[in-house]
C-alpha cells in the first residue's frame, strides 16, 4: 500500500467522517460507504466544510483543501469500493452487523485487501475467525475525535500476519498519527489500562475520602490530569463508562481488579448519565451551581518550621519558602508540632503509631510539587487540630491549596498512579504491549499527563509497590494485587525505562 493508494472507510458516523477526513488530507484516494442512505454523501460534505474552516483560519492551504476534495468521495454500493487496498470499518458497535460486514467484503476486494476495524471492545481474533482470510484483518482503534487525538491503536488478533499489522501502522504512521501495537484483548490498551483511574475515584468517593469535586481537583491540580475522574465520567456518560467497565471485567472472567462500581450503577439506573442527560455526579441543567472543593480555610503561618531531607516535596516546599534544605538522614517537614511526611503509601493513622509521632500529617504525591497549586494530605487520628492548623498554614504559605482527605492508604494520587502503573505493568507482563508502548498509548489516548510506567519510575517503582502492599493488606481484595513485573522490577531495584 502506499501513500495514494485508495482506501475504503466504511460507516461514516462520528468516527468514520474523522478517519475519512485525515486519510483524505494525508494523501490518500477514499471512498465513503454507509448503509443509510444519504449518511455517506453527509459525511463528505461535513468534511469539506471543515477544511473551508480550516482554510479560513490558516491552518490549511486552500490548494491542499482543494486536492483532499478531489481525493474524497462516496461509493454508493460496497462492490464500488472492490479496488480498496484497505477497508477501515467503522459501522456500528454490533458483533453480528461488523461479522456479516467482513464476510462480504471478502467477496468485494481483492485477496490482498486489508481489513481494519475501529471496534472499541471486539475481539480482532474473533471478528476475523469465519473469514476465508484472517491473516488480513486486524484492529485500527482511533479515538475521538479522529482528527485531534493522535492515538491509534493497531490490534493484531491470533491470526493477523505481521505484514497486515506494519502496514496498517506504517498507514496511521503517515495519517499524522502515533501508533501503538496491541495484542487482542479485552480493552486493548487505553480501555484496560485506565480503568482504575475512574474505580479508584469511585472507590474514593464511596467510603467518603472527599467529595466528588474534592477529589476532581487533587487530580487535576495536584496529579496533573487534564481532567477529574469525576466530571470526565460525566462527559463519557456514565451509560457507556459503566458498560466499558462491565465488558472488561466479564471478558476478564469476572478477574476482581476490574470490578464494576455500585454507585456507577446506581447513577446508570437512576439515568444520571452525566452532561448528556443533564446530570450525573453533577447537575448540569441550567442555572446550576457547580459544587466547590472543600479547600481548608486559610490558617496563619506557622511560628517556626524547618524542612528535613531532599524527597521531591521537601526540595520543593522549600524552594518555594526560599528556604534550604538541611540534609539529614530521614525527610520530613516540621510545622508548629505537625510533622509533615510525603505518602509511603501507609495511612497518616498506621503511619503515627508505627513512627511514634501523635501530630502526624501524610502530603499526596503530585505530578510536580514545585507547580503544583493544590495539595492533599491526611492526618493521623492522634494529630491535635493546633498541629494539623500549623501543617496546612505552612502549606498555604508556600502557595498550595490543601485539601484534607480521609486517611486511606495512598491518598488519591499516589493510589491511582500505583494502580495505574500496576495495570500498565500486568499489560506489558501479559505482550500486550511494550513499556514504551503503553506509555504513548496513554499519553497520547487520554492525554495522561505521563506513561504511566514512567510515572512509576519518577515515584519510584519500589513505593509504588509497597502503595498498593499497603492497599492490599487495607482491603484484602484480589483487585490489589500487584503485577510480577512490577514486583520483579522493585525487587531488582530497577525502572521500566523505554
Ligand atoms: P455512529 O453510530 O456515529 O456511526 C455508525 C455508522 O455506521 C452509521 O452512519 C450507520 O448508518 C453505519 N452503519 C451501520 N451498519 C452499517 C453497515 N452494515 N454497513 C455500512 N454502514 C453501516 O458510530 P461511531 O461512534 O462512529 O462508532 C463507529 C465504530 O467506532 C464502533 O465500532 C465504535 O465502537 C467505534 N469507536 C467509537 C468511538 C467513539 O467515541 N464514538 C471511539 C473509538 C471507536
Amino acid at each position: 500500500m502506499t501513500s495514494d493508494s485508495l482506501i475504503a472507510v466504511v460507516g461514516s458516523g462520528l468516527m468514520g467522517t474523522g478517519i475519512a477526513q485525515i486519510a483524505a488530507a494525508a494523501g490518500q484516494h477514499v471512498l465513503v460507504f454507509d448503509a443509510m442512505p444519504g449518511a455517506a454523501a453527509k459525511a463528505v460534505a461535513s468534511v469539506g466544510e471543515t477544511w473551508r474552516k480550516l482554510v479560513a483560519r490558516g491552518k490549511m492551504t486552500d490548494a491542499d483543501a482543494e486536492a483532499a476534495s478531489a481525493r474524497l468521495a462516496i461509493a454508493a454500493s460496497l462492490p464500488e469500493i472492490k479496488h480498496a487496498r484497505m477497508v477501515v470499518e467503522a459501522i456500528v458497535e454490533d458483533l453480528d452487523a461488523k461479522r456479516a460486514l467482513f464476510t462480504e467484503l471478502e467477496s468485494v476486494v481483492a485477496a490482498d485487501c486489508i481489513l481494519a476495524s475501529n471496534t472499541s471492545s471486539f475481539s480482532i481474533t474473533l471478528l476475523a475467525a469465519k473469514l476465508a482470510c484472517p491473516e488480513r484483518m486486524v484492529g485500527m482503534h482511533f479515538f475521538n475525535p479522529v482528527p485531534l487525538m493522535e492515538l491509534v491503536e493497531v490490534v493484531r488478533g491470533l491470526g493477523t500476519s505481521e505484514d497486515c499489522a506494519v502496514v496498517t501502522f506504517d498507514a496511521a504512521r503517515r495519517w499524522g498519527k502515533t501508533p501503538v501495537f496491541a495484542k487482542s484483548t479485552p480493552g486493548f490498551i487505553v480501555n484496560r489500562v485506565a480503568r482504575p483511574y475512574y474505580a479508584e475515584a469511585l472507590r474514593l468517593l464511596n467510603e467518603g475520602a472527599a467529595s466528588a469535586a474534592s477529589i476532581d481537583a487533587v487530580m487535576r491540580e495536584a496529579g496533573g490530569f487534564r481532567m477529574g475522574p469525576f466530571e470526565l465520567m460525566d462527559l463519557i456518560g456514565h451509560d457507556t463508562n459503566f458498560s466499558v467497565t462491565r465488558s472488561i471485567f466479564n471478558a476478564f472472567f469476572g478477574d476482581q481488579r476490574y470490578t464494576p462500581s455500585l454507585l456507577q450503577q446506581e447513577l446508570v439506573e437512576a439515568g444520571r448519565w452525566g452532561r448528556k442527560s443533564g446530570r450525573g455526579f453533577f447537575d448540569y441543567t441550567e442555572g446550576a451551581v457547580p459544587p466547590a472543593p472543600a479547600f481548608e480555610p486559610v490558617r496563619p503561618a506557622p511560628q517556626h518550621f524547618s524542612l528535613h531531607g531532599e524527597d521531591a516535596l521537601t526540595t520543593a516546599i522549600a524552594a518555594r519558602l526560599h528556604s534550604f534544605t538541611q540534609v539529614s538522614h530521614t525527610t520530613f517537614i516540621t510545622a508548629g508540632a505537625a510533622t509533615l511526611q510525603l505518602t509511603d503509601g501507609r495511612t497518616a493513622t498506621e503511619r503515627a503509631i508505627a513512627e511514634r509521632i501523635a501530630d502526624l500529617v501524610i502530603v499526596d504525591y503530585a505530578r510536580d510539587f514545585a507547580t503544583s497549586k493544590t495539595l492533599a494530605v491526611a492526618r493521623a487520628v492522634s494529630c491535635s487540630d493546633v498541629a494539623f492548623d500549623a501543617a496546612v498554614g505552612l502549606l498555604q504559605i508556600a502557595g498550595c491549596k490543601v485539601i484534607c482527605l480521609r486517611d486511606l492508604p495512598g491518598l488519591a494520587v499516589l493510589r491511582t498512579v500505583s494502580m495505574l502503573a500496576n495495570e500498565a505493568a500486568d499489560a506489558v507482563n501479559q505482550g500486550v504491549c511494550t513499556v514504551a508502548g503503553v506509555n504513548a498509548a496513554m499519553r497520547k489516548g487520554v492525554n495522561y499527563p505521563a506513561g504511566p510506567l514512567a510515572w512509576a519510575d519518577e515515584i519510584g517503582v519500589a513505593r509504588v509497590r509497597d502503595a498498593l502492599l499497603c492497599l492490599a493488606e487495607y482491603y484484602g481484595e484480589d483487585r490489589y494485587r500487584i503485577s510480577p513485573l512490577l514486583r520483579e522490577h522493585a525487587l531488582a531495584g530497577r525502572n521500566f525505562g523505554e
